[in-house]
């Protein structure tokens, strides 16, 4: 079948540079996944995954110097990433077949397997098509389980009814392309994540695993309809029970680690305990916590707060002075020169003084001076 996918010029040029070289090594080479919905869908990404039925290390190479980036090798299944390239964020894999198990385990894999057994292992009928970049005529999509179909009829199915005793992440997955693509979930994903759930499937599944799919979310376009989606299906609960009271602000634009911010502040005192179950890098945490403190505290910052924090903190504080978010404008040092000797009540003119900044009354050192001669004396 001749492709009906809409590559964009770029991305043409360079899957055929690729298409030559592997034809020329006679590896049989593909693009999978993610890009060929999208291409499928007339939309761009930067978004590579290529595959091959053999070793990919020279195609590795090559195409890492036609993009200009460094190979990396990538995890234990002998996968590499492009690391530094402009254009292109790229993943080179061997085809593999997938064995589960257990339910929600990690699965054992075989390789290489031929294309089509490594297209059985995916989630979606739409993440189920691969492009054939070389033997057998360029650009040739492969698509097994109509995804094209599924594309035009803008619906969500999977590849057989074990998929999610399989891998449980993929009901989050099912949501997250449903909401982003605005899509219908099939039937049979509706009354298997249903019954996913009350097998105990998801319930398997690992702190960080879940984690991982809660960020994707979060880092969606609009993520509301597919938290939405989530909290229906019972699935919310998963990461947190907290989770599924809660209401989604209009929060478009912001970044996935701000918007975590903005709902770990809604969980109060346990905001902490629930930003530590997502096991987070440590300076995304810390300037999650830092901003939840001040914001707490509602006293201007005594040290410079990271981007992330400021984000945060002007999201729950629309109207907030820009002076409130910046370091404090007085430091003990001053307040030794007005007389005030280090101690309890050192800490409690800094305090003044930051609750003022915060509110907008003092916005510079010497409108702070100003005020603590006047108050003191
Ligand atoms: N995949 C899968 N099951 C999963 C995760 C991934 O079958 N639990 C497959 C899908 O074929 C998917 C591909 O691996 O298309 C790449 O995964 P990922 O990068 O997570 O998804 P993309 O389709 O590239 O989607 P996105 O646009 O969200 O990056």
């Amino acid at each position: 079948m001749k492709t009906k996918l809409k590559i964009p010029p770029k991305a043409k040029r360079l899957l055929s540079e690729l298409s030559k070289e592997a034809d020329k090594r006679g590896t049989p080479l593909y693009l999978v996944g993610g890009a060929v919905r999208d291409f499928a869908l007339g939309y761009s990404t930067r978004d590579l995954d290529f595959t091959v039925e053999g070793d990919p290390t020279p195609l590795v190479h090559f195409c890492a110097k036609l993009v200009n980036a460094k190979p990396v090798p990538f995890d234990s299944f002998g996968t590499w990433r492009l690391i530094g390239g402009k254009a292109w964020d790229i993943d080179f894999a061997t085809t593999r077949k997938e064995e589960y198990p257990s339910p929600a385990s990690l699965p054992v894999v075989s390789k290489p397997a031929p294309i089509l057994e490594d297209l059985k292992r995916r989630d979606f009928t739409i993440n189920a098509m691969a492009l054939r970049l070389a033997g057998k005529g360029f650009p040739d999509l492969i698509d097994p389980f109509n995804g094209l179909k599924d594309l035009e009829n803008k619906v969500i199915q999977i590849l057989h009814p074990e998929s999610f005793r399989d891998d449980p992440t993929r009901v989050f997955r099912a949501a997250r392309y449903a909401g982003r693509l605005d899509f219908n979930c099939s039937e049979e994903i509706l009354r298997l994540s249903y019954e996913a759930l009350k097998a105990g499937y998801p319930q398997k599944l690992s702190r960080h695993r879940l984690s991982s799919e809660f960020l994707k979310i979060l880092s969606e376009k609009d993520p509301n309809p597919i938290l939405n989606q989530l909290r229906d299906w019972g699935y919310l609960d998963l990461i947190d029970p907290q989770l599924s009271a809660l209401s989604w602000p209009d929060w478009k634009g912001l970044s996935a680690e701000s918007r975590l911010g903005i709902l770990a502040f809604s969980f109060r005192e346990n905001a902490e305990k629930f930003l530590a179950s997502l096991s987070l890098p440590r300076d995304i945490s810390n300037a999650i916590v830092a901003s939840l403190k001040i914001a707490r505290e509602k006293s201007a910052p005594r040290e410079e707060l990271p981007k992330l924090s400021q984000e945060i903190l002007k999201f729950l504080f629309p109207k907030i002075s820009p002076s409130a978010l910046l370091p404090l404008k007085i430091s003990g040092k001053d307040l030794e020169a007005l007389g005030i000797n280090p101690g309890p009540a050192m800490g409690e003119w800094l305090k003044k003084i930051s609750s003022l900044q915060w509110r907008g009354k003092i916005k510079s050192k010497s409108e702070a001076i100003r005020w603590l001669k006047k108050s003191i004396h």
